[in-house]
C-alpha cells in the first residue's frame, strides 16, 4: 500500500482550525512539521493511507477523533518540575486544614504525584483531583508507573519511601506506592468547559502548569476565568514560570513568580 501524508495549506487550515476549536491549542505554520507527523502517525495506526480519507474517517469516527486530539497534545513533564510552587505551600499553608487541590492538565500524573509525596512528607490532610484532555496521559496517570529518569529529582529520601523500584520488566522504572496513589484521582477535563465545580467543591489551590504556552491570549483569558470560578476565596493558583498572567485581566494577587492568590 502507498500513502501520502503530504498534508495541503487548506487541509492544513481546516486541521488546525480543529484543534483550536477543541483545544484551544494554536497550530500556527511553525507547527506544520509537528502536525504532518503525528496526522502520519495516526494514518498508520488507522491503516489509512490518504489525508482525504483520514479526514473524512476522523469527522465520522468520535473515538479517532479522540486519538487525534490525544496525539497533537504535547504532555511532556516530570517529577518535581518547577517545585518552588510546592516549596512555598508547604512553608506558607495551615497544616491543620485539609487542603483540595487541582492539577488541572495534569499530563500523565507526575505534578500531582510530585505535591502529593511532598505534602505528605509534611503531614497535610488533603486529596487532589488530576485533570487532562488527553486519555492516554489519564491512563498513565492512573497506571502510576513511570521510567527512572522521570523521578531524577526526587529526593533520594522520597523516592525510598513512596516509590517502589520496578524489576524484571519493569527494571528502571518505578511505582508510586498505594498510600500516595489513594490521595489522587484523575479525570477527564477540557480547560475550556466551563467550570464544572459546585461552590462546596472549589478548590484551595489550583496549579494549571506548562499549557498555557499553547493557547493565545482569548483562550488563556476563558481558562483562567473558569479556573478562578473552581478556586475559593483565599485560594491559590498557579502557572507555569514562563507563563505570567500578565496582560489578562483577572482577579488574582501575584504572591511568587506564576504563583497567585485569589483574595
Ligand atoms: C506539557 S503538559 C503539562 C503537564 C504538567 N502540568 C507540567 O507542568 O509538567 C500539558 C498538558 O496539557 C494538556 N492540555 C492541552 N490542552 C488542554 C485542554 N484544552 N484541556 C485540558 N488539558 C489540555 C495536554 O494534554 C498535556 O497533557
Amino acid at each position: 500500500m502507498t500513502s501520502t501524508t503530504k498534508v495541503s495549506p487548506a487541509q492544513y487550515k481546516k486541521l488546525s482550525a480543529l484543534v483550536y476549536k477543541e483545544t484551544g491549542i494554536v497550530l500556527n505554520e511553525k507547527k506544520f512539521e509537528l502536525l504532518t507527523a503525528r496526522l502520519a502517525k495516526r494514518m498508520r495506526v488507522t491503516k489509512i493511507s490518504s489525508v482525504p480519507d483520514y479526514l473524512s474517517f476522523m469527522n465520522t469516527d468520535e473515538n479517532e477523533f479522540i486519538n487525534f486530539i490525544d496525539a497533537i497534545t504535547t504532555n511532556h513533564t516530570f517529577f518535581f518540575r518547577e517545585n518552588s510552587h510546592c516549596e512555598y505551600i508547604v512553608k506558607t499553608l495551615d497544616k491543620s486544614k485539609p487542603l483540595k487541590i487541582w492539577s488541572a492538565a495534569s499530563s500523565s500524573g507526575e505534578e500531582a504525584y510530585s505535591i502529593a509525596v511532598q505534602l505528605a512528607e509534611n503531614s497535610f490532610q488533603f486529596d487532589i483531583f488530576a485533570s487532562d484532555l488527553s486519555n492516554t496521559m489519564l491512563k498513565a496517570g492512573q497506571r502510576a508507573i513511570y521510567p527512572n529518569d522521570r523521578v531524577r529529582s526526587v529526593p533520594l529520601t522520597m523516592l525510598r519511601k513512596y516509590f517502589w523500584k520496578g524489576t524484571g520488566a519493569y527494571k528502571n522504572h518505578v511505582k508510586i506506592k498505594p498510600e500516595i496513589k489513594k490521595l489522587v484521582s484523575f479525570g477527564k477535563h477540557n480547560l475550556l468547559s466551563d467550570s464544572p465545580f459546585t461552590e462546596s467543591d472549589k478548590f484551595d489551590i489550583i496549579f494549571c502548569r506548562n499549557v498555557m504556552i499553547y493557547f493565545d491570549n482569548t483562550t488563556r483569558k476563558k481558562v483562567v476565568n473558569n479556573l478562578f470560578q473552581s478556586l475559593k476565596p483565599g485560594g491559590y493558583f498557579f502557572v507555569g514560570m514562563s507563563e505570567s498572567l500578565q496582560g489578562l485581566q483577572h482577579g488574582l494577587t501575584t504572591v511568587l513568580p506564576s504563583g497567585y492568590i485569589k483574595k
